[in-house]
């Protein structure tokens, strides 16, 4: 039996998003820029994949563009406002996913941005009075990057409320949505938001596409050159089967995204209830009783022999889980987000991120609670019995 609870890190294949994939690689080979039939069929299959994405966050389907990724699109978002809107400072976080961080740091490294930090309370969430704060303390051409759901602890922040602090100092809002896209209603009609991402791997479509959402009031010049791809902005024969694979997925998330967002909750409450229950010394990571993803639980077990080496216990046993990010699944180095979330006294613990999806059974989490107990201390009256 394996059980697999990284759905973070990527997902698995929707039946129905490998069904229209094969259908359109079987029949349509056609290279979406040319004039003749085949390619008139390929471009209008993409046409129809950017109206479904547009259709789902209140876009309109000139704002929706194709790329390789959420890696891709976060670092377009960013560098095209710095390079053609006059970014000149960048508010963040030091617990952004590294396509974010690191793209940010390059920035200011070499002169382009000021970059500033805003503070995290002690549950993690964002300090939005220091942000205004710090939004009022310059004139600089200032972007706000808060990602919408930490892809290792589940801390959200609400895009209407940083929306509405953004547009009181007149300052651009990016947030990357990679973890949230198909998973939360999100209604950019709604929002006031500059740019927002997506990458169909993460809501059970395929790896190696994802979208960006750019406001039609963002005049930017080309991501990547060379042909005219994408209306101008992002060059490169499409990958149209990723395509409609990802405008399937997407459209099948926001369907059916109340009941699996019922599903995955009980689970994810049922797993943090019982592992308080039943094991010594449980700590959780961010805001799990405020404003949270439902499918993330960052766990912090005490340290102990067994517990040096979890990731690999778990995997030995059957259950798939990773200790942070996917940059860190499966390697027991610590995450730049649990580091920084980390109390010293805590250091030593080990954090395990379990992320669930509504494949996962309550007999799995069962299993995973059965199994813990040969790993980490059970409290005296739950007894090992497995
Ligand atoms: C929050 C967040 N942003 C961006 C990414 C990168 O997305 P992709 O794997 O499509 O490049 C990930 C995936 O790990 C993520 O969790």
């Amino acid at each position: 039996m394996r059980i697999y609870l990284d759905n973070a890190a990527t997902t698995a294949l929707a039946p129905e998003v490998i069904e229209v994939m094969t259908q359109v690689m079987q029949e349509n080979y056609g290279n979406p820029s040319s004039i003749y039939t085949e390619g008139r069929k390929s471009r209008a299959l993409i046409e129809e994949a950017r109206k479904v994405v547009a259709r789902q966050i209140g876009a309109s389907i000139g704002e929706v563009f194709f790329t390789s990724g959420g890696t891709e699109s976060n670092n377009m978002a960013i560098k095209c406002a710095v390079r053609d809107l006059g970014v000149e400072r960048i508010i963040s976080t030091k617990i952004e996913h590294h396509c974010v961080l690191h793209t940010l740091e390059s920035l200011a490294s070499c002169g382009s941005i000021a970059l500033d930090f805003v503070k995290l309370k002690a549950d993690t969430s964002v300090d939005l009075e220091d942000l205004n704060q710090l939004l009022a303390n310059s004139d600089q051409k200032t972007m706000v990057c808060l990602m919408h759901s930490n892809n290792e602890l589940g801390t959200m922040i609400d895009l209407d409320e940083v929306s509405a602090v953004c547009q009181r100092h007149n300052a651009l809002f990016h947030s990357d949505t990679v973890q949230t896209m198909g998973f939360f209603p999100i209604d950019v009609s709604k929002t006031k938001i500059n740019f927002i991402t997506g990458s169909a791997h993460k809501f059970h479509g395929p790896k190696g596409v994802g979208f960006i959402y750019i406001n039609n009031d963002n005049l930017i010049k080309p991501y990547i050159e060379g042909g005219s791809q994408e209306r101008n902005m992002r060059a490169g024969t499409e990958n149209i089967y990723g395509i409609v694979g990802l405008a399937k997925a997407l459209e099948l998330a926001y369907e059916n995204q109340e009941t699996h967002r019922a599903h995955v909750t009980e689970l994810r409450n049922y797993l943090k209830t019982e592992l308080e229950a039943q094991f010594e010394d449980i700590q959780f990571n961010g805001a799990v009783d405020g404003r949270h993803h439902y499918k993330v639980l960052s766990v912090s077990f005490p340290q102990q022999p067994k517990s040096d080496l979890m990731l690999l216990n778990l995997d030995i046993l059957g259950i798939s889980a990773s200790g942070g990010s996917a940059c860190s699944s499966g390697s027991e180095t610590g995450s730049h987000v649990i580091n920084i979330v980390t109390k010293p006294a805590d250091a030593l613990r080990k954090t395990v991120r379990f992320s669930l999806s509504h494949l996962n059974t309550k007999a799995e989490i069962d299993f995973l609670l059965e199994k813990l107990k040969t790993i980490t201390p059970v409290k005296e009256k739950a007894s090992v019995t497995s």
